[in-house]
This record gives structure tokens, C-alpha cells and sequence, in this order.
């Protein structure tokens, strides 16, 4: 009997749960628990069917023994957490405490510094391995897919891979003047950093959104892509051996970066927190709260988006290249489970990680980036389970 317990009700934990729901074969129950509990119900509602059953729990997950307490109370082999990336180790604390598995989709970032490191969650990996629990860490799109596609490249076409661009555009259109397509809390902090990527063993940093390059995108088009620093480039840096440079690059629209633009040099933009009417706040939770919900936004947004990698590397003493990506379409996904290509693009890699380890195929006890797993399963999971991939043997390379 697997049994599964998934933190977080938002837009990638709805797509979670719908997918958890398409596959009852593996997942057999399972528990949404966060910290609004009517967005679990409204969840439990939407998805449940007769093959699967589905309890809901109120969580606070920044607490570990509010997690410990759940976790004894369900009885879980795995913990899905789907939340925010402040509540990583408070997770991974509990899953420890209580011998269950975890997978999450983005890496720890502590509330009051915008700066997301895997130091934090590498540090546990002598205690998951003595516990003989796998931890999966980064398991969504990008971090996610990405690492399994170099992986894939890596194991399949490459002797080694020296250089890494990873694409990620959203060629959606949801009609507001200005959202966010994922938390934007998150989202913002991830954009308003430096830029930063990996070049011959060092660390080159940028000013945000300094590096510009203008990409066709195959099904979305020309877009301008900037490049970000992003947590997968610490993984691969490591993980892919001689490997010389990683970089990362998402489209933004003018209109998206205008709006940003004000809203930086207004403040609205800041973690340091501001007294307003004898309260201390943080002007970037105000303005979440006055954006639109990136998990309402399926309904309106249109269009595509195209994520993917280019290599080069060297294969039985040749120069070559090869991108790998996948198209998803905001309008398809929102047909089959209700969410916008950002929540989809996510969730579904969660759900097959998931899976992977249930059915024992993903099992390594530690703590691991997903491309530290045999990417083949997961390959051929993501064209079952709707992100197939693209080859191309003869890409455009980035200057
Ligand atoms: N790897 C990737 O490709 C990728 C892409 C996009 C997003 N992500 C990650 O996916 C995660 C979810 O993103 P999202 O867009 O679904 O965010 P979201 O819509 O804001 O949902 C976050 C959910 O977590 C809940 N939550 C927040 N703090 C909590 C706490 N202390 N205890 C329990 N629950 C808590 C929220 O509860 P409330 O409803 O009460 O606020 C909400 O249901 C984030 O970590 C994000 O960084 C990864």
C-alpha cells in the first residue's frame, strides 16, 4: 500500500495531486496537507475518484514537529513537498525523525536572504543514507527535467559534455498587465538577484539581468532571454564531469520587465521588512497579496512554452551539439488538470520522481540531485505522462 503525503495546495501541488490521482496504480492514498486547509478539500474535491483515496490535514510545515506529528498520525512512505523552499529542512528534519522518503522541486532558501544553495540540504545526506531513506531534491522542470536531460545527453550521445545552455521560455499570454506564473514571492527573489553562471571552475557574476541573447524558440519564437543564475547550475557544476561552462537563460517580455522595473524602484520589491501602521511587513508578501494567484491564471493564459538544454561536448574524438527540450501548451494542460503550463511543467516531474521511487526504481539512500538517478525511467515517464521531448541534432548556439 503506498501512501503519500503532499505538502503544499498550491498551483503545482493542484497538478501534483492530479496526477497522483491519474496514476492510483502506484499512489494508493494520499494525504494534502498545508496551511490553508480549504484549498486541500477544494483539491481533494476536483480530483478524487474511486480508485484512490484522499484525506486532507491543516500544516504548518515551518515547524518540524508539526510535520512529525502528521507524518505518525498518516503513515506515509514518502513526503511530496510542494510548499515553499523555506520549509525544506523543517521537512527533511521530520522525514528523518519518522523514516519516511522525500522529494521536493526547489532548494532551501532561508525567509530573510534571497540566496538559494544546496549547502544546506547536501549537508543531510550522511543521515539519509544511514537511515536508508532517499531524499530527491530539485525534481520539478528546471531545476528537474533539466538535470535528467543532462543526464540522458550525458549517458546516451556524449563522451563529455563541455558546455550547457538551459532555455526555459514561456511564450504565455495570460492577459493581465502584470503576474507571475509561479509563487511570486519566489519568482521575484529568483529574478531581482545577481546573474551568475559557471565558466571554467569559477563562479562569473552579473548584475540582474545584465547578459541579453535573443533565441528562436521552436513554437513560441523569437524571444529575448536573459541570463539568471539558477539552482540547477550549482548540481550539474558538480555532477557533470569536465564540464567547462553552465549558464541559464528565461524570457521575460518588456511589458513583464517595465512593471518590474517601477515596482524595484518603489520598494515594492524588498524582504527588509517596513513598519506600515505599528506593523512590520515585508513589501514583497504585500504585493503577493495584491497580485494575481499564479494558480488561478490557467483559465485565461494562452500560448506555449519551450524548455530545454544545448549541448556541446565530444563524442569518440568529434565536436557536437544536441538540445533537447520539451513544448507544452498552457491551454492543453489547463483542459486536462485545471492548471496553466508553469504549474504543469512542475508538478508532472514531481509526480514521476514520485513514482519512480515507490516502484523502487528511483531508491538511493541519501540525498541526491535528479541527475544522480538513471535518467531512462524518467525519459520514458515523461513522454506517458504529458511532457514529451524534442531532439535536435543540429541547434543554434548561443554566442
Ligand atoms: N523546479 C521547478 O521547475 C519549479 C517551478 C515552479 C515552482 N517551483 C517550486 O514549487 C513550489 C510550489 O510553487 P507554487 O507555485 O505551487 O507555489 P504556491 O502556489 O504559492 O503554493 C505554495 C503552497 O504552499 C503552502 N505553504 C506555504 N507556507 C506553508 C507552510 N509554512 N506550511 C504549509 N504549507 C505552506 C501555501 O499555503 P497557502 O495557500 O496557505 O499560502 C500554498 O498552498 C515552490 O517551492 C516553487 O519554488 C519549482
Amino acid at each position: 500500500m503506498n501512501k503519500v503525503l503532499i505538502i503544499g495546495a498550491g498551483g503545482v501541488a493542484s497538478v501534483v495531486v492530479a496526477k497522483c490521482c491519474q496514476n492510483a496504480d502506484v499512489f494508493h492514498e494520499i494525504c494534502i496537507a498545508s496551511r490553508t486547509k480549504s484549498k486541500c478539500d477544494n483539491l481533494k474535491e476536483r480530483f478524487e475518484h474511486e480508485k484512490i483515496k484522499i484525506t486532507t490535514a491543516q500544516l504548518d510545515a515551518d515547524k518540524t514537529e508539526n510535520v512529525v506529528r502528521l507524518i505518525k498520525e498518516y503513515g506515509p512512505k514518502l513526503v511530496i513537498h510542494v510548499a515553499l523552499p523555506y520549509q525544506d529542512l523543517t521537512i527533511m528534519d521530520a522525514c528523518l525523525e519518522t523514516g519516511v522518503h522525500y522529494l521536493d522541486t526547489a532548494n532551501y532558501e532561508p525567509k530573510s536572504v534571497p540566496k538559494f544553495e544546496y549547502k544546506w540540504q547536501w549537508a543531510y545526506k550522511e543521515k539519509f543514507k544511514k537511515a536508508g531513506l532517499t531524499a530527491i531534491l530539485g525534481c520539478g522542470f528546471d531545476p528537474g527535467v533539466t538535470g535528467v536531460f543532462s543526464a540522458y545527453a550525458l549517458k546516451h550521445y556524449f563522451d563529455e559534455i563541455i558546455n550547457i545552455d538551459i532555455l526555459d521560455a514561456n511564450g504565455g499570454d495570460h492577459g493581465y498587465s502584470f503576474a507571475t506564473n509561479f509563487n511570486p514571492e519566489i519568482n521575484i527573489r529568483e529574478i531581482s538577484a545577481n546573474g551568475k553562471y559557471w565558466e571554467e571552475g569559477n563562479w562569473v557574476e552579473t548584475k540582474p539581468l545584465e547578459i541579453k541573447r535573443e533565441f528562436d524558440f521552436d513554437q513560441v519564437g523569437k524571444k529575448d532571454a536573459y541570463l539568471l543564475y539558477h539552482e540547477e547550475l550549482e548540481s550539474l557544476a558538480k555532477n557533470i564531469p569536465g564540464i567547462k561552462r553552465i549558464r541559464f537563460f528565461m524570457t521575460f517580455s518588456k511589458k513583464y520587465l517595465n512593471h518590474l522595473n517601477v515596482l524595484q524602484n518603489v520598494g515594492m520589491t524588498s524582504i527588509e521588512p517596513i513598519e506600515f501602521r505599528g506593523e512590520m511587513i515585508q513589501p514583497l508578501k504585500f504585493l503577493k497579496a495584491v497580485l494575481p494567484d499564479p494558480s488561478l491564471l490557467g483559465s485565461r493564459t494562452k500560448g506555449k512554452t519551450n524548455i530545454g538544454c544545448i549541448y556541446q561536448g565530444i563524442k569518440n574524438g568529434e565536436n557536437i551539439s544536441y538540445y533537447l527540450y520539451n513544448i507544452c501548451d498552457h491551454e492543453t494542460c489547463f483542459k486536462e488538470v485545471g492548471s496553466q503550463a508553469i504549474s504543469y511543467t512542475t508538478g508532472v516531474p514531481a509526480m514521476i520522481g514520485a513514482k519512480l521511487l515507490l516502484e523502487g526504481k528511483w531508491i538511493k539512500p541519501g540525498v541526491y540531485n535528479v541527475e544522480e538517478f538513471d535518467p531512462d525511467p524518467f525519459m520514458d515517464e515523461l513522454n506517458k505522462q504529458g511532457l514529451p521531448w524534442i531532439e535536435n541534432f543540429s541547434p543554434v548556439i548561443l554566442e
